[in-house]
């Protein structure tokens, strides 16, 4: 499986430019010459690096300094001073701003405890469904053993696809998807087609599993704000403020919904529910997880360049890739463009946002020959998060050497480099379970 739906990311040019940046954010804005001198920008740039020797020296922002210098070697100062000036950095310069803006929820259940997978799980599926905007609704599926006798630990997975194509049983809820392509609504089953999540592993090993389709969240197009859980805070499609929210800060948003429904679910232990994601999804439950502490566990896979990948590294993909007019600027506040060709004024990265996590277990997957998300930088950010869980007295990597594929390298922070590129693999279904089993069983 290839987790991604960019048809071939490495053939998008890197960018590179000395010039220092106008404010991207404002050209957006602005009439069409300026966009069109703008996406000038992003045309003719040198092949993307992946060249480890070719990589320049560069400088991270510290983590455990406050910017007004005070250091932090205390929990208490991490948490009341340090912790709080990320958040908002990555707020304004990175995901963009969550609305709190109170709105109407309910959860609409369509069933409960239905015989599924042979007999060997109950399902339980429901509708979050938002009065103000009555044609949207996220849909949760969740999956328990048929023989647990109390609420079971479990795993939310974000997915790229709708749940029947993911469980294709009699009466799962069927209804219309995103097509990113078409940017129009297509049947649940002629959405893009990935592998489906391995569900039977999870439930076999005693957990629950919870699938949400992404598409039902925020559809996967520039302007999709005005289709998405954005349109509850104004989202209409029209350009938006430097630090609105985008598809990534939408996706997290509606994951902290589901998890709000899965504190009333008493099939599921709330306080032991893992999230991951893969790729665009493992930047987002790193977003989602950054965010909202009720997530006990997280697993960002592939999450590369904007999630778990330093971006002052100049390898694989980066900012000005990321931030393309014609790519995936529109997951990130417009503000994050602003630093395409300009990374090192940028006042946060990975290492940044990972601790965030701390000290829930957090374990990154990568891939070895996965160099567009490069693994190396994810590596690096772990390394560089780690005084953040030390912090707390859990346990960090002591090695300091990229690992070899498939060594994985066990502590409260975790990191599996699989064999191969951005696909999943059965060793990561097999890490993750350890991981689970150490954490939440
Ligand atoms: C593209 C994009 C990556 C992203 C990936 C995916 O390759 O450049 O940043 O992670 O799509 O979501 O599959």
């Amino acid at each position: 499986m290839t987790a991604s739906t960019d048809p071939d990311p490495n053939s998008v040019s890197q960018a590179a430019t000395s010039e220092a940046p106008s404010s991207a954010s404002d050209a957006r804005v602005s009439d069409r010459d300026d966009d069109i001198t703008l996406q000038s920008r992003w045309d003719n740039q040198p092949p993307t690096n992946t060249d480890e020797a070719a990589v320049e020296p560069y400088e991270l922002p510290p983590l455990m300094q406050t910017s007004q210098g005070i250091s932090v070697e205390s929990t208490e100062g991490w948490e009341r001073l340090r912790r709080p000036e990320i958040m908002e950095r990555l707020t304004q310069f990175q995901f963009g701003r969550t609305p709190t803006a109170p709105i109407v929820v309910n959860y609409n259940v369509l069933e409960r405890g239905v015989e599924s997978l042979g007999g060997k799980a109950r399902r339980t599926q429901a509708r979050i469904e938002f009065p103000a905007e009555d044609d949207l609704r996220i849909r949760v599926l969740v999956l328990t053993p048929a023989d647990a006798d109390g609420p079971v630990p479990a795993m939310l997975h974000l997915s790229f696809m709708p749940a029947i194509m993911n469980l294709d049983e009699p009466g799962i809820d069927e209804d219309l998807a995103w097509s990113g392509e078409l940017e129009a609504q297509v049947p649940d089953r002629e959405a893009f087609k990935l592998s489906p999540f391995e569900i039977e592993r999870f439930i076999d090993r005693g957990y629950g599993v919870v699938l949400v389709y992404y598409g039902d969240i925020y559809p996967d197009f520039d302007h999709g704000n005005a289709e998405g859980v954005t349109r509850l805070f104004g989202g209409d499609g029209n350009p938006r403020t430097r630090e609105e929210w985008g598809g990534i800060g939408a996706w997290a948003w509606g994951l902290s919904r589901v998890m709000d429904y899965l504190e009333n679910d008493p099939d599921i232990d709330a306080e032991r529910v893992a999230l991951s994601g893969i790729s665009r999804l493992g930047k987002s439950v790193l977003w989602a997880s950054a965010q909202d502490k009720r997530f006990a566990l997280t697993v960002p896979w592939l999450s590369g360049e904007g999630g778990a990948a330093l971006s002052r590294r100049n390898y694989g993909e980066t900012i000005a890739d990321l931030t393309n007019p014609e790519r995936y600027h529109y997951w990130f506040a417009p503000r994050y463009q602003e630093f395409a060709f300009n990374v090192d004024a940028l006042p946060v990265d990975a290492h940044m946002l990972l601790a965030m996590l701390a000290p829930r277990p957090t374990l990154l997957i990568t891939g070895s020959e996965d160099t567009w998300s490069d693994p190396m930088g994810e590596w690096l950010a772990l390394k560089a998060a780690q005084p953040a869980w030390e912090l707390y007295g859990r346990s960090v990597p002591e090695e300091t050497e990229l690992p070899a594929p498939d060594q994985p390298i066990i502590s409260d922070l975790a990191y599996v480099m699989h064999d191969g590129g951005h696909t999943t693999k059965p060793i990561d279904y097999e890490v993750i379970l350890d991981f689970m089993d150490t954490h939440l069983k």
